[in-house]
């Protein structure tokens, strides 16, 4: 049956090719693309009887593709095409330059006349001499073949057209592409164009895989610092510009670490992991090794139990003192603060010790204040805290209140002193001792035995020290000897008037003797 079919469908094509063709064109094709058949037949009403498309390499066999009167594909076509049973066309997928040659189709409408065409074929392709390249170390050669007749060839890199330089060579016709050392910028796409007199056509792109790197090795830390408290974490990142990606090792002082990754991650980190870290990267393809620029990790214990030793004895105005800063852990350095700001040395001020002891010599009042002592490291911070208080006085002794009163009036005095702690007191009158203990010396109705010289003395039990104040006078006046001058201008005219009827009444009695 096959044979008789094919002796049937040679005698046909070898009448029919000679006039008439309903293939309307020859075609070009790319490998691994496809292409579409068509006729110029006009579908018919009724289904074709028969549809048959074959195939002929050149070298002289004519394969069957399909044909509709036993439902046959070819071998080699089973998912490769598609055939359009109303108008004859052929789709053929998965090209290969095995592809290349003559496809003819016969068909036969229904009651119609039979009729066939034939066309050609072409497929081209790029084929580079390798795709696993290395930048800088690799040359290229790509060539385009195309299994038609002879053409011209322009090349395309992306959308512009490659001209040959230093480096770039077109040789065969331009059929083949040389680059003598690839970059990483020669990855393509690649395409070649192929000419003949009436048409051109392009092949499919073809992309190079170009090794490269590693380059710009960097190493990051995060933290970002040199110092870091014991029992921190840190994250090491690497990064390098490689194709394929690096991969990356770490080292320690040069020496290389068992850690690999682009990241080394530090947990809980012990002074014993200080050092000079650095990553490597290396790249698989190019084999080259590229390692990062060092980074320095330096692991401190924390500062801890940062104390103000208190001085031996109570601070007091005009003795020196010394506060004394200690802590635990290393550390670098020591800054004294009072109430917030920097101590600054001065006068009676000096540091020892760098910084240990903060030395007042001698101590003044003004020195009362919140001492602070920050022990730091770069990793870490401990501070402590000294209230002084400097004691000193009593000074200034003095009384206020008033020198005169009346009786029955109340008498308040004051005496007051300066001095820390506050002053304590005791007043004298008339050089004896009170039993006033109080900065107030009160009297309620004052008589005239409290009039005299009265004295303060102040007392402060940390200096040791008691001043007595000056001597403060106080008269006391009694009630009768005090007349208002109305009361002496009343009695001065009461009396005159005494006078008068005194001198009156002697005139009338005598004058009344004498009668
Ligand atoms: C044929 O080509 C299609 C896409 O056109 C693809 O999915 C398929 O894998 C190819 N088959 C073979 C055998 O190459
Ligand atoms: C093309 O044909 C040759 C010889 O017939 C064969 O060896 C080769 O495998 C074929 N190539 C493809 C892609 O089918
Ligand atoms: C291809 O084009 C890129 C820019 O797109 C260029 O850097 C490269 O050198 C070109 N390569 C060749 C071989 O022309
Ligand atoms: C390393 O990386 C950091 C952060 O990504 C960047 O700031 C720095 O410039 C890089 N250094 C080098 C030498 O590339
Ligand atoms: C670092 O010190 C820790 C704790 O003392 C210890 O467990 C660890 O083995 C030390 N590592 C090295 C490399 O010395
Ligand atoms: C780390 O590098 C510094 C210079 O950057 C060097 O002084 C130091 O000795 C190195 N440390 C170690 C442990 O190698
Ligand atoms: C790249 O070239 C250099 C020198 O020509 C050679 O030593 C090296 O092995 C080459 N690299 C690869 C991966 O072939
Ligand atoms: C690059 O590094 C790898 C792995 O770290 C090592 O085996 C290789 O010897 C290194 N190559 C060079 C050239 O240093
Ligand atoms: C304070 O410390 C300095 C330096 O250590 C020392 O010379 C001085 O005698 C000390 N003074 C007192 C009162 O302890
Ligand atoms: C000083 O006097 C105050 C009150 O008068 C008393 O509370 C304190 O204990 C005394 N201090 C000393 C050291 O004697």
């Amino acid at each position: 049956f096959f044979f008789s079919f094919f002796f049937l469908l040679l005698v046909l094509l070898l009448l029919v090719l000679s006039y008439s063709g309903v293939i309307p064109n020859n075609l070009n094709g790319a490998v691994g693309g496809s292409v579409f058949f068509t006729t110029t037949v006009t579908p018919p009403e009724k289904p074709f009887l028969v549809v048959a498309w074959s195939f002929n390499s050149g070298s002289g066999d004519r394969n069957v593709i399909t044909s509709t009167t036993s439902d046959v594909i070819g071998p080699g076509y089973e998912n490769r095409i598609t055939l359009d049973r109303s108008t004859g066309f052929l789709e053929l997928r998965n090209l290969t330059m095995n592809d290349t040659g003559e496809y003819s189709t016969v068909v036969t409408p229904d009651g119609g006349e039979l009729m066939s065409g034939a066309c050609r074929l072409e497929i081209f392709m790029v084929t580079p001499s390798s795709t696993d390249l290395i930048e800088f170390n690799s040359s290229v050669s790509l060539s385009c073949s195309s299994s038609g007749s002879p053409r011209s060839y322009t090349w395309l890199n992306g959308s512009s057209e490659v001209t040959a330089s230093e480096g770039v060579q077109i040789t065969d016709g331009g059929s083949t592409l040389t680059i003598i050392s690839v970059t990483r910028y020669d990855q393509g796409p690649f395409r070649c164009r192929a000419f003949n007199l009436v048409s051109h056509d392009i092949s499919g792109p073809v992309s190079l895989s170009i090794s490269f790197g590693p380059e710009n090795t960097n190493m990051t830390l995060s933290p970002s610092q040199e110092y870091h408290e014991k029992g921190s974490d840190i994250i090491l990142s690497c990064s390098a510009v490689s194709r394929p990606p690096a991969q990356f090792q770490w080292a320690l002082n040069g020496a290389l670490l068992s850690d690999t990754g682009p990241e080394l991650r530090l947990n809980n980190i012990h002074m014993n992991q200080s050092g000079n870290y650095s990553c490597q990267a290396h790249n698989i393809k190019t084999l080259r090794n590229e390692t990062s620029q060092p980074s320095r990790v330096t692991v401190l214990e924390r500062v801890s139990a940062a104390s103000i030793t208190e001085p031996p004895v109570t601070p007091v105005e005009g003795k020196p003192v010394n506060l004394t800063c200690d802590a635990a852990g290393p550390f670098f350095t020591r800054e004294w603060r009072k109430d917030g700001s920097p101590v600054s040395p001065g006068s009676n001020i000096i540091l020892h010790d760098n910084n240990r002891v903060l030395s007042f010599s001698p101590l003044k009042r003004t020195d009362s204040g919140e001492y602070s002592c920050t022990v730091s490291n770069p990793a870490s911070s401990a501070e402590a805290k000294y209230k002084m208080t400097v004691n000193y006085g009593p000074e200034n002794v003095k009384i206020t209140g008033p020198n005169e009163i009346k009786v029955k009036q109340t008498l308040t005095l004051i005496c007051f002193a300066e001095s820390t702690p506050t002053a304590t007191y005791i007043w004298m009158k008339n050089g004896a001792e009170s039993h006033t203990n109080s900065a107030e010396f009160t009297k309620s109705q004052v008589e005239l035995s409290d009039g005299g010289e009265y004295t303060c003395q102040a007392g402060n039990n940390i200096t040791g020290r008691t001043v007595i104040s000056d001597v403060h006078r106080l008269s006391v006046q009694g009630k009768k000897e005090t007349l208002s001058a109305g009361a002496i201008a009343g009695i001065t005219i009461a009396c005159l008037l005494v006078v008068v009827a005194a001198v009156l009444g002697a005139k009338y009695y005598l004058r009344r003797k004498g009668k």
